[in-house]
């Protein structure tokens, strides 16, 4: 008789097949990333650091000619490239001699509260990572104090922002380190900068996963505490750090994405507008609902400053998916963003190097596909920040 397929085996094969592709992963990171290689963020023509800025291109080249400011690299064509560094440095100028506070640092003033926005939906691939990179590149770009947290265990914007989850978080680093039930660090500890002035990182990993273990355990032990404001008090210790936090939620509504949903201010669902997507949806607003019940139940606050639907991967040349849109928009009204995240090769491609649209060259690509990609990311991006700016009893 054949041998039966033991669990043995099977703990042999998966732990080989483990071995094998860390093996095979850690050759390509060498390649890829030679040991002490750091992203880098591109510089940005004089066009788009004016725009970053707020300004006209003619003002900008006028305090290059008087010579104030940071020098920008001048290219043998006499184009002139700006640094993100520059852009900092520029918009410190020129909010010290704006008409108006914060004409030119949009960030918070007194009395305004940080912005926790988490961006969520249990449905996979429906578009949170990409949203939440861009949203804190760009926030980041415009001059707000942004800390990106991946809360997700696969630790896709951990790796877009060049940090290597399965190597360079061995010794830990993660949130987990920070709302664990036994000996949490303070969260500081496990933020680390990253190659774009503005923007702080929490990165995740696998790691992530032991929360959803450790609280079970701890809720029948009785020590759990309020265990859905784990990231609530620790986001607590930073308050005066940041603008505006961003939170990228896992796939799946456990004890992780409960913990951001109560320290939200801001929930931004992602949607892809196509029907498998849109029924699952339906479920997760109810499970959600009922969630954020029991939540209140304990006497917390579940209020928020806002909450958007947001479109993504949109494709508008397709009939069924403009059925769903406009159904969408119909029922939820103006609780949809309107700028939607198109769906284009740009933002896939540069996914493909662990780059956002922000980090590629416009060159790399066709220029009226970058140029539609960027325009509707930036159209979403400055949408919500102008809830932002809202909440803030701003215009
Ligand atoms: N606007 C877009 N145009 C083209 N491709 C996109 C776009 N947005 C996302 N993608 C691609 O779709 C895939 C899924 O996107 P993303 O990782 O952002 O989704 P997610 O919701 O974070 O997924 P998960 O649930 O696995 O965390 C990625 O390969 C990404 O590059
Ligand atoms: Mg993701």
């Amino acid at each position: 008789m054949d041998k039966t397929f033991s669990q043995e085996d099977l703990n042999a094969v998966i732990r080989q097949h483990s071995e094998w592709l860390a093996a095979q992963l850690h050759s390509q990171r060498a390649s890829l990333f030679p040991p002490n290689a750091t992203k880098n963020m591109r510089k940005f023509t004089s066009g788009e650091a004016a725009s970053l800025l707020g300004v006209n291109d003619s003002y900008l080249r006028k305090l290059h000619l008087d010579g104030k400011g940071p020098s920008p690299e001048t290219t043998p064509g006499n184009r002139r490239l700006y640094s993100t560094e520059d852009i900092q440095a520029l918009r410190v100028l020129l909010e010290k001699t704006a008409r108006k506070v914060g004409d030119y640092l949009p960030g918070r003033r007194d009395g305004d509260h940080m912005q926790i926005i988490g961006v969520m939906n249990f449905k996979g691939g429906s578009g949170k990572t990409t949203t939440s990179a861009h949203l804190a590149q760009r926030l980041a770009l415009r001059g707000y104090r942004v800390l990106a947290i991946d809360l997700d265990p696969q630790a896709s914007l951990t790796a877009l922002h060049g940090v290597q989850p399965e190597f360079d978080l061995v010794d830990g680093g993660t949130l987990y380190d920070a709302i664990r039930y036994d000996n949490p660090v303070p969260i500081r500890d496990v933020i680390r900068e990253t190659y774009i002035p503005n923007l702080d990182l929490i990165p995740g990993n696998l790691e992530l996963m032991e929360f959803e273990h450790d609280t079970p355990r701890a809720l029948s032990q009785g020590n759990a505490g309020l265990f859905f404001f784990r990231v609530k008090e620790a986001l607590a210790q930073i308050d005066d750090s940041y603008d505006v936090v961003v939170i990228d939620c896992p796939p799946q509504l456990g004890f992780l994405t409960m913990s951001a949903l109560s320290a939200a201010t801001g929930v931004l669902v992602t949607i892809h507008p196509e029907m498998l997507d849109v029924m699952s949806m339906s479920q997760f607003l109810r499970m959600t609902a009922d969630l954020m019940d029991v939540i209140a139940e304990s006497g917390a606050d579940m209020s928020h400053d806002w909450m958007r639907y947001l479109l993504t991967r949109y494709e508008p040349s397709d009939a069924p998916q403009n059925r769903i849109v406009a159904f969408l928009r119909t029922m939820y009204g103006d609780k949809v963003l309107n700028a939607q995240m198109l769906k284009s090769t740009a933002i896939s491609d540069a996914g493909l190097t662990k780059q956002t649209l922000y980090e590629v060259e416009r060159s790399a690509f066709t220029r009226s596909t970058y140029d539609r990609a960027i325009e509707s990311m930036n159209a979403v991006n400055d949408e919500i920040a102008q809830l932002i700016q809202q909440t803030w009893g701003r215009k």
